[in-house]
């Protein structure tokens, strides 16, 4: 995978936009609100329609236009390909690929990158619903059909919680038929989660071995607060079984609590629980390792690289582990790295340098 171009028009600080990436690392640099940042947020709205760091579209939108546009050209597997997004301060996002009209679900998977932001760092300490959407959207990118269920699921789910309002003090809810399609898709996406989980404990063990120079042992357990003696939940009888069992209690509290929707990561390294007695130096490294290992797991099962970027991390880590994130990268994976310090990258090969300033570019170092 690999970005060629990028085009911006009044999205964020940026008017009008239009740079060529380099294959290899592209380094945007610039003062503290520069619209760095900004820039790799466009690209990700490139890979899931939707951006990292907000919910609200017109927050993407130059201040006072009523409309943005992100153009991205890449190629998939040496075929040039164009996603072209708008966005509307009113009204649907209108997404093209290769100038064909196609909904935010289709976009998903076919441009393949891997952000990893500061509060990338807290995933193991925060909380579980980041764990949940970091799992959610590897595993979406790699497959269509789990997406569109993990949609349909939350959907049901929440007609499901509104029932339980609705109904509340009274006898005869009539939930069987949301509880038969629930219990479906819920066995679905848990059986998919711990199936490519499985997957990303072998890379992740791996990475970490990298990384720590084969001192610990990474595992990421999966769990359920629903499950009876650390027995996992996973097919359609059980969950419907347990969304019955669980009734009385979802009636009083007017909320589903068995469900994929509740469901967590927990990290450990050599058993140690790093959540709850891992140093922060461990945390951060079972973090890159997770990064890494995202970037295998979307190559195993798309067949390429995706397309990494880095959002001012590398001043977060120390030098060997920096040293040895960019030695992975190099010559393999196209990065397109955010930083206010360029001494970082003076050294490397390869590398194209591009300063971000008030809304514009200039290409080089200063
Ligand atoms: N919708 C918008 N319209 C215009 N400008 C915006 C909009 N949203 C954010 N900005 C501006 O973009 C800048 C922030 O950009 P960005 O987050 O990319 O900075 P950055 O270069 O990554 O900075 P840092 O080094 O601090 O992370 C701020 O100056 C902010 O005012
Ligand atoms: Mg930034």
């Amino acid at each position: 995978m690999r970005i060629n171009s990028l085009q911006l028009f009044q999205f964020r600080n940026y008017k009008e936009l239009n740079i060529s990436l380099h294959p290899e690392i592209i380094v945007l640099y610039g003062t503290n609100g520069a619209g760095k940042t900004n820039i790799l947020e466009s690209i990700y709205v490139g890979t899931i329609g939707k951006s990292h760091r907000t919910n609200d579209t017109s927050d993407m939108l130059l201040f006072n236009a009523d409309e943005a546009g992100i153009v991205v050209n890449f190629e998939k597997k040496d075929t040039p390909q164009k996603v072209n997004i708008k966005l509307f301060r009113q009204g649907p996002k209108d997404i093209r690929l290769n100038d064909t009209k196609i909904s935010q679900k289709e976009l998903i998977g076919t441009l393949n990158t891997v952000i990893f932001c500061p509060e990338d760092l807290q995933l193991i300490k925060g909380s579980p619903s980041g764990r949940r959407r970091f799992l959610d959207m590897e595993i979406s990118q790699t497959s269509a059909t789990y997406y569109h269920q993990l949609l349909q699921y939350n959907r049901l789910l929440q007609q499901r919680n509104t029932l339980l309002k609705e109904y509340r003090g009274k006898q005869n809810i009539p939930l069987a038929e949301w509880d038969i399609q629930l219990a479906d898709m819920a066995a679905f996406i848990v059986k998919k989660r711990m199936e490519s989980l499985k997957k990303i404990n072998l890379l992740i063990d791996l990475m970490n071995r990298k990384l720590t120079g084969g001192l610990e042992n990474l595992t990421i357990g999966y769990e359920q607060p629903y499950g009876k003696d650390n027995h996992l939940v996973y097919t359609k009888e059980a969950f419907y079984d347990l969304l019955q069992e669980s009734l009385p209690q979802d009636r009083h509290r007017m909320t589903t609590s068995v469900g994929p929707h509740r469901d967590d990561l927990r990290f450990f390294s050599d058993s140690i629980d790093l959540k709850r007695f891992g140093s922060q130096g461990q945390q951060r490294t079972a973090v890159l390792s997770l990064k890494l290992s995202e970037l295998e797991f979307i190559k195993s099962e798309v067949g390429e690289y995706p397309v990494l970027l880095l959002d001012d991390v590398l001043s977060e880590l120390d030098e060997a582990r920096r040293n040895n994130l960019l030695q992975f990268i190099h010559k393999r994976i196209q990065t397109v790295i955010t930083t206010t310090d360029i001494h970082d990258f003076e050294n490397l090969q390869g590398v194209q340098f591009i300063q971000c300033q008030e809304g514009q570019v200039h290409y080089g170092k200063p």
